[in-house]
């Protein structure tokens, strides 16, 4: 299937590396469609060995489609689209990202895809996990499948910068992320199904994380929470999942739609500094 990159598998469920890329040039044809048809199998593909400028990471990202901004991450200065997972050495501040998640799913149109860089990486731990929605909706017996294919799920930010984010004690430090947002905006709710379509694949996923959703629609918290929480443990599953050691200068590009990914925070007292494209997607069906 493959005749221009090599494909490494991580398991049968999710992730591959690829060799054979080299992502400073444009791609030709032929090797962008492969890279493209192992994106849609592996949901998370990463390229070792890839020194790119912030040009040829904005020019890579771009063939997936037109990007986004982030309101909550910081951007590099002159490089609007190109946003930053920053951790000095002596930072105490929450961890980006610590949760299984996928990226602001309180949109109406969340992203699509995340092409993520590693600059600076600790010598040991900040491994990023993944795990495919796919997997989670598949392995869910037939009726609570069904059940599931009936709800909504009503999202919102307000634990990254609404009212319950200030109402808890550990913030974003303001050197890592933006914390002067708008407590409205993030308090503002949006409602995707439970249940989704992927618009490449065709396949139904998951579409749930512990980050932004707040309940089932036309339920209460207390009701939605126990088969929240079931799914969340059921979705992160170790069969479900894999995870990313990084080298530096890897470039990494998960499915935003029909993935979750957690940060690892295991490396305290080291830095660990990334950067990260976002292409913006549709509304979830
Ligand atoms: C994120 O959720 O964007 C952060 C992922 C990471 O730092 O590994």
């Amino acid at each position: 299937k493959f005749k221009r990159i090599e494909v490494r598998p991580m398991n049968s469920t999710i992730g591959a590396e690829i060799h054979g890329v080299d992502l400073t040039r444009p791609l030709d044809e032929q090797t962008w469609q492969e890279v493209r048809q192992a994106f849609a199998d592996y949901l998370v593909v990463y390229f070792p060995n890839q020194p790119l400028t912030h040009d040829q990471h904005l020019a890579f990202s771009e063939r997936f489609g037109p990007l986004m901004a982030m309101p909550q991450l910081l951007s590099v200065e002159g490089y609007e689209q190109v946003h930053i997972i920053k951790r000095d050495a002596d930072d105490s501040s929450r961890v980006i990202g610590e949760s299984w998640h996928s990226d602001s799913t309180y949109f109406e149109s969340p992203p699509a895809a995340v092409i993520m860089r590693s600059v600076t990486v600790p010598e040991f731990g900040g491994d990023t996990g993944f795990l495919s929605m796919y997997a989670a909706y598949e392995t869910l017996s037939p009726k609570l499948r069904s059940l599931l294919d009936g709800l909504q799920v009503v999202h919102s930010a307000t634990r990254i910068y609404g009212s319950a984010y200030h109402a808890q004690k550990k913030k974003f430090s303001s050197v890592n992320a933006r914390t002067d947002l708008d407590i409205e905006a993030g308090d503002r709710e949006q409602i995707h199904p439970a249940v989704c379509t992927h618009p490449i694949s065709g396949r139904r996923f998951l579409y749930l994380n512990q980050v932004y959703v707040q309940r089932f629609e036309g339920m209460t918290e207390a009701e939605s929470q126990p088969l929240l929480r079931f799914l969340y443990d059921h979705a992160a599953r170790f069969e479900n999942t894999c995870r990313v050691r990084w080298q530096k200068d890897q470039v990494l590009i998960w499915d935003n739609r029909c993935t979750m990914h957690k940060a690892i925070p295991d490396y305290i007292g080291r830095a660990r500094y990334m950067t990260r494209t976002t292409v913006a997607g549709q509304p979830p069906r």
